[in-house]
């Protein structure tokens, strides 16, 4: 058994690190937690968090972080993904500063908050041949933490981005079961294909995976293969192919159309993707941070069953409140909420995909070994020869 979590009357006082544009932040703050100081580097994302989270401290570099204030109860950390990489080739734990990630336990160990969140992408539960998550969780047994952690899915919210990602809670006193397995809805039967509905998918790719995703975008990514970040494309049901606007982009996240823009005082505006892109989902952070307020026993009842050492690629789910790590039967849903169809979801004026970007994505199909969905390539070429005709149009009013 384990003890019952105390909690602050007024929710948890929060240090925000590698904050980025406050996607974790802002969902406890609408779930009633305060933000008492923020850490993050990027210039750009520096100057959206000044002006949404305004009077709240902000330290750059974590590296220079010598310590948390005294008064927080939850630290919140969504580092950088590389990072781990270093993080697994790290032998002994204690003492080590494993890229960034050891930078929060260098925190921890200096002033262990009752509380942590870290969140990273799926990729981490199998990157260094799951050693990397053995880094993480063993650092966190070692200073005395439970830890619970889940993959959660934004469309879980009604949100149409297919984007996965891990939430791992851990507590000096409580049981972090009780937050992130509190709510399941059980993962509904996969969407079948159809052109009656607005689909997703990277323009960029073409050769590796399509990120092809069914009345939704796929996830939202702060880089590409082509080297910028980029919005994905959309096929209309009518057979237009277009990207979304920046502030649908924010919408899927969870964010109020334009909350990134400060960050064009300090740099140009496509630089907005990447921020979006590499954020939380703000509805995913209020649901824990909701839960955090109010959680529930029934998460402790899920069930589970032990972890054998030297896992190569760690369970979707899993626990360890301090008899033995678990891997737990939960889905990636805690919810199931409806949500608007993509289609409808988007609010502002969406372009078409240019000639350049349609032709290139067709030339890279040529030497793929992908599958496409019946039709695809040829709603495809019938879009690039209608941006064709457009362009050539255009070129003659010029004349
Ligand atoms: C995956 S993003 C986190 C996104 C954030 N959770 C959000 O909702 O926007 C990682 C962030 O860590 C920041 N970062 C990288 N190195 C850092 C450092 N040394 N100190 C502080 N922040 C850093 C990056 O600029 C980036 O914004």
């Amino acid at each position: 058994m384990t003890k019952r979590m105390p909690h602050p009357s007024k929710g948890f006082r929060v240090a925000g690190l590698f904050a980025g544009i406050g996607g974790i932040e802002h969902g406890l703050h609408l779930a009633g937690h305060e933000t008492k100081v923020l850490c993050e580097i990027e210039p750009g994302a520096c100057a959206v968090l000044a002006k949404r989270f305004p009077g709240v401290p902000i330290h750059r570099d974590v590296c220079d972080l010598e310590a948390l204030p005294r008064d927080i109860d939850l630290l919140t950390a969504g580092f950088p993904c590389q990072d781990l990489s270093q993080a697994g080739k790290t032998v002994g734990i204690e003492g080590t500063r494993s890229g960034l990630v050891g930078e929060v336990f260098r925190l921890l160990r200096r002033r262990p908050t009752p509380w942590v969140l870290l969140e990273n992408v799926p990729f981490m539960l199998q990157l260094s041949r799951g050693r990397a998550m053995e880094v993480i969780v063993a650092s966190l047994e070692h200073l005395g933490y439970r830890w619970a952690y889940r993959v959660v899915t934004t469309q879980a919210f009604g949100l149409p981005q297919r984007r996965e990602r891990v939430y791992l809670l851990a507590s000096l006193h409580g049981d972090p079961r009780e937050v992130l397995f509190a709510d399941e809805a059980g993962e509904p039967p996969p969407p079948e294909h159809s052109w009656k509905v607005a689909n997703g998918f990277y323009w960029t790719e073409g050769v590796r995976g399509l990120g092809w995703a069914v009345d939704a975008v796929p996830t939202l990514k702060g880089g590409s293969t082509i080297g910028i970040p980029s919005p994905p494309a959309i096929v209309l049901p009518e057979g237009r192919v277009v990207t979304p606007e920046l502030r649908d982009a924010e919408r899927m996240q969870g964010f109020d159309p334009d909350w990134t823009s400060p960050a064009e005082d300090v740099t140009r505006k496509s630089h907005r993707w990447k921020l979006v892109g590499n954020a939380v989902t703000v509805d995913v952070a209020r649901w824990v941070g909701e839960r955090l307020a109010n959680p529930s026993p029934r998460g402790a009842l899920v069930e589970g069953t032990p972890l054998e050492g030297g896992e190569r690629a760690w369970p979707k789910a899993a626990w360890n409140v301090g008899d033995g790590r678990f891997a737990a039967s939960i889905s990636k849903w805690p919810f199931q909420r409806p949500g608007t169809s993509l289609e409808r979801f988007l609010k502002y004026p969406s372009r078409p995909l240019s000639t350049k970007a349609t032709a290139g994505f067709l030339a890279r199909t040529k030497t793929s070994s992908l599958r496409f969905p019946p039709g695809f390539i040829k709603k495809l070429e019938r879009h690039l020869a209608a941006a064709t005709k457009a362009d050539e149009g255009r070129q003659l009013s010029l004349l």
